[in-house]
């Protein structure tokens, strides 16, 4: 969901728009009635600059889902939490709230932050937090699990330290709501093995078997998920023509900002530079698959059934239009073709949307 200005495209060509209560709830609305499972909020708490004034306007992404948890009824809503900035017992609480809001509907994307100039800003950046980031959320982690599900939690961490401490009501989900992680690094995808139900990960099979395999370790399973940003046009051509345009009129200062802010983070020898490849037009947009409604169903049939990834998540352009025409156009034709390969699924189904 596009939670900052612009949404997740880069670009000077791009739709420039506001993120609103209003443009949020017509998407949530409308993706109730297309079939869509779940819908998914980062958090960003700053701007890139750069001539579109890239993320610049940023909701918070808890307060903005309990809105929109009271205007849906059936689809599945996940905010991104980052434990430096709330106190694990606030936490508890918060979605806790959503939960019933929601009537057990919610669920929290735990990060570590990838761009730590966010923090920094607003002074809460520990010293040397890049070296034990995983090791705090772990803790975090486990504080608000012990909270969610105990009547009393006695705690003694690293960073916490809870003397009896209770949360009540619970979640309404148990024993907690869904978790969802969606780190990188080794240590970010033991952390998913760990905790999540959902782990977002590229579509490498190393990458996939990696993940799997961690959560083996744990005796647990984690289900995949992938994002992807959909780029449908009525013709293949016109969708090729369309990236083209939008690479042209890349926001290179934004872009470069972001690179900054998110090397500040990395370890080692990680680079974002990638991001610098002519394939990118944006960031958590996802990999891009483009063409028409036709090409797009054949592509993410074979994606799904190749890598046997257990959940897509699409990001577009314009958001209210895009998702319209994939209703309209690409719904209908991947149902068809799943069902071939013996996988059913409730796209595209009429579905009553709550007032
Ligand atoms: C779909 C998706 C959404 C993400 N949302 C956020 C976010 O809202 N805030 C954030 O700081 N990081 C976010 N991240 C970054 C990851 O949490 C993670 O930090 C990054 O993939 C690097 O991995 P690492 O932390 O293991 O190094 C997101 C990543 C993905 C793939």
């Amino acid at each position: 969901m596009p939670i900052a200005s612009n949404g997740f495209i880069f670009s000077k060509r791009a739709p420039h728009y506001q993120p609103t209560f209003a443009l949020h709830k017509r998407i949530a609305l409308l993706a109730e009635e297309v079939g869509i499972d779940y819908l998914f909020w980062m958090g960003k708490w700053k701007g890139l600059g750069g001539p579109t004034h890239h993320w610049e306007q940023a909701l918070e992404p808890l307060t903005l889902v309990s809105a929109i948890a009271a205007c849906t009824h059936r689809v599945k809503l996940f905010a991104t939490i980052n434990p430096l900035l709330f106190h694990p017992t606030v936490a508890a609480k918060m979605v806790a709230t959503i939960d019933d809001v929601s009537n057990g509907r919610f669920g929290i994307n735990i990060v570590t932050g990838n761009s730590l100039d966010e923090y920094e800003q607003m002074g809460v950046l520990p010293e040397d937090y890049t070296n034990f980031r995983y090791e705090y959320a772990e803790e975090w982690t486990t504080a608000i699990k012990a909270l969610w599900s105990q009547d009393k939690v006695t705690f003694k961490g690293r960073f916490f330290n809870l003397v009896d401490c209770v949360s009540a009501p619970k979640p309404r989900q148990k024993p907690y709501p869904m978790i969802v992680s969606a780190g990188g690094s080794d240590e970010g995808l033991h952390f998913g093995a760990r905790h999540s139900d959902y782990a977002f990960i590229g579509l490498r099979a190393s990458e996939i078997a990696k993940v799997r395999q961690f959560a083996a370790e744990e005796a647990r399973s984690v289900k995949i998920v992938t994002n992807l940003f959909l780029l449908i046009r009525d013709t293949d051509a016109e969708a090729e023509a369309e990236f083209a345009r939008l690479r042209d009129e890349l926001d290179h200062e934004a872009l470069n900002n972001l690179i900054v802010s998110l090397e500040g983070n990395m370890r080692g020898s990680r680079r974002a530079d990638y991001l610098r490849a002519p394939t990118v037009i944006g960031f958590g947009s996802g990999f891009t698959v483009m063409g028409s409604p036709e090409t797009i169903a054949r592509k993410l049939t074979a994606l799904i059934v190749e890598t046997g990834v257990d959940a897509l998540q699409f990001s577009f352009l314009d958001f209210v239009q895009d998702l319209a025409f994939f209703r309209r156009g690409v719904a209908p034709m991947l149902k068809d073709m799943l069902r071939h390969e013996g996988i059913s699924i409730n796209l595209g189904e009429e579905r009553a949307t709550a007032a």
